[in-house]
């Protein structure tokens, strides 16, 4: 009988995944709150038929050198810029990723952000817990409008979508995006209108950005994005930190470039709590927790589980980011 494949398992997760894998693998899950480091990592799965990584986990060309008998790296993320997946195809390692599951989060994510830099949430609740909140203001804390207004969605796959179809409905808000090919659902289904990056800067009251982090997005928004933003804009990113440019980010909110920025995702991550945009009252910044619901990290569990299982079996994947990795082995 062949021996069971050695699965290594990055972090803790959702028991779905190791009540699906443990059937048929050997595992060993790594204990610890913290990622194992590049080294220790590179020694887990020296001898390991899978791995289940995180976004935390950097999966390169030296570390796939060092586990020659790798044939799947299930990622527990849609997200898969921690992985070089170039050199994963060449080494015929298939990759997975858990689309769909967190679209309704992260769309909500988005929205609660809107909301609360919109509000000044996180300023006023502040200054109310520290004894600022003397009587009622009538010319205090005062926020941004949502209904009617403009949404500019920067990104328009399903979570771009997700959010616009929210903003749209609850508050009547007007969408425009950018996109490389047109996004039919989003025309029909929220009116949505394809414009280019300077019209949305330009016309968006409300900038979401849901792209994927690549050599093109990387920096996108720089101090020329937000110099062509409104004063009253608020900017939301739930997509990936390195998006943007934090200096330009925290330059454009000090001088009122732009009104407000929520974010759920920096560079790096965590950020410091000395990093300057932490100490500005209006950027409110959550620990990149888009996906952290109970349904949507169960799901992602059993997604990457079964990628997992499928890719070590020779069958299709729910989900394979590199299927042409199959023609390399
Ligand atoms: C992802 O899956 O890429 C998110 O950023 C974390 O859930």
């Amino acid at each position: 009988m062949a021996s069971r494949p050695h699965v290594f398992i990055a972090r803790r997760l959702p028991v779905i995944v190791e009540s699906l894998l443990g059937d048929t693998c050997d595992l060993e899950v790594w204990p610890e709150d913290l990622p194992p480091s590049a080294d220790i990592l590179r020694a887990k799965i020296a001898d390991c038929d899978g791995l289940v990584s995180l976004l935390t986990d950097r999966i390169d060309e030296p570390l796939l050198a060092s586990a020659p008998k790798l044939k799947v790296v299930s990622n527990f993320a849609v997200g898969y810029n921690n992985i070089d997946i170039a050199a994963a195809t060449r080494r015929g390692v298939l990759v997975g990723n858990t689309p769909n599951a967190l679209d309704e989060a992260t769309a909500d994510t988005a929205v609660m952000l809107l909301l609360a830099a919109s509000r000044r949430l996180l300023e006023s609740a502040t200054a109310a817990k520290g004894g600022r909140w003397k009587t009622w203001e009538p010319m205090g804390w005062i926020g941004q409008d949502l209904r009617g207004k403009t949404l500019g969605i920067v990104g328009m796959g399903r979570i771009g979508f997700a959010t616009a179809q929210r903003l749209h409905r609850a508050w009547g808000m007007r969408v425009i995006y950018t996109k490389r090919t047109p996004s039919q659902e989003a025309e029909q289904l929220s009116g949505a209108k394809r414009v280019e990056m300077d019209e949305l800067l330009r016309t968006s009251d409300f900038v979401s950005v849901h792209c994927s982090l690549n050599d093109e997005t990387k920096g996108l928004f720089g101090s020329a994005a937000f110099g062509k933003m409104k004063p009253t804009a608020v900017f939301v990113n739930t997509s990936r930190g390195p998006v943007v440019d934090q200096v330009a980010l925290a330059e454009a909110l000090r001088s009122g470039k732009i009104f407000a920025a929520g974010l759920d995702v920096t560079d790096p991550e965590p950020l410091p709590p000395t990093h300057e945009l932490f100490a500005l009252p209006n950027c409110t910044i959550v620990p990149h927790i888009a996906s952290a619901t109970t349904w949507t990290r169960n799901e992602m569990g059993r997604i990457c589980a079964e990628n997992l299982l499928a890719g070590l079996r020779g069958d299709p994947m729910i989900s394979c980011v590199n299927p042409e990795a199959k023609e390399s082995r």
